[in-house]
């Protein structure tokens, strides 16, 4: 850490919360640096108290790499485009992202040729209760696999396609449109490795995204459905959990390629929720 930066870890295996960073484009170097170091050590960290200032989001997110563009054009914010809106609020000219929040683990953007190294989440409009976001190491998981486990699993790919998790996201949420036609020549399915390796820590996890793989490669939707649903019942147990509940000004940053998350739900008639993210692209494929 730096002389400003301070750390201390969630209460759980993994994550952290950082301390005195500033969000903004021009953060010092040397906080940059260790912001980023601890991303990769601890996987998720939370910053508390951040001000309301979408352009700040964007541009240090920016420092991280390029960010994408969400796929849900309808749901990014009016004047960042950058930033894709989730929850269930509806003004301001912003119209977020809902869906019911029924569990659906998931690593961001994992649909993409690229899938995205990490995300920024911000919490602009929590609920006093429920609509946590819950975080998984996949890499503690991956680890504490039986060796038997890991040999039988080792080269398979698991086929990504956000036609897949649209139409799962329809069965949840009903009244959703489905997706339209030049959405899915867009993004096409993509096969990533069922266990990739971080390419700046080399560490190896598990990328398993139930909703959005449709199959897995040389095996029947069955086969592949039940093997992601064994491995899945393995990293969901609480030893591998994270769950954060959300305070007003709470930043929470999270690795794509070493964790997965997902929403949790709320009484969306009783409250609003509004949340801000930044996605920032990979760049490389999965490996
Ligand atoms: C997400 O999956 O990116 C959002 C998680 C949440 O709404 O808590």
């Amino acid at each position: 850490m730096t002389a400003t930066l301070g750390i201390r870890p969630l209460d759980a295996s993994f994550g952290a919360e950082l301390t005195g960073l500033r969000i903004a484009g021009d953060v010092p170097e040397a906080d940059f640096q260790a912001f980023l170091d601890a991303l990769h050590r601890h996987h998720v960290l939370l910053i508390r108290d951040v001000p309301n200032d979408p352009a700040a989001q964007v541009a240090f997110s920016r420092r991280m790499g390029p960010l994408e563009h969400h796929a849900a054009a309808s749901a990014v914010h009016p004047t960042h485009p950058e930033i894709f809106c989730v929850g269930n609020y509806a003004a301001d000219g912003i119209t977020a992202n809902f869906a019911r929040g029924v569990e659906q683990w998931h690593a961001d953007s994992s649909f993409r040729e690229v899938p995205s190294a990490a995300s920024l989440f911000y919490g602009a409009i929590c609920p006093p209760e429920g609509g946590e976001t819950w975080f998984l190491d996949a890499v503690g998981a991956y680890e504490a696999l039986p060796e038997a486990t890991r040999a039988r699993i080792a080269g398979l790919k698991g086929v990504h396609c956000l036609y897949t998790l649209s139409e799962w996201n329809r069965r949840h949420t009903p009244g959703r449109a489905p997706m339209d036609e030049a959405r899915r020549r867009a993004f096409p399915p993509v096969a990533h490795p069922l266990v990739r390796s971080h390419p700046v820590s080399g560490l190896k996890s598990l990328f398993l995204c139930p909703a959005v793989i449709s199959h897995i490669e040389g095996m029947s939707v069955e086969d592949s459905a039940a093997l992601i649903e064994e491995l899945m019942e393995h990293a969901t147990q609480e030893r591998f959990i994270y769950r954060h509940s959300w305070r007003v000004g709470d930043l929470v940053v999270w690795d794509n390629r070493s964790t997965l998350h997902t929403a949790s739900l709320f009484d969306h008639e009783k409250h609003q929720r509004l949340m801000f993210r930044t996605t920032v692209a990979g760049s490389a494929r999965a490996a």
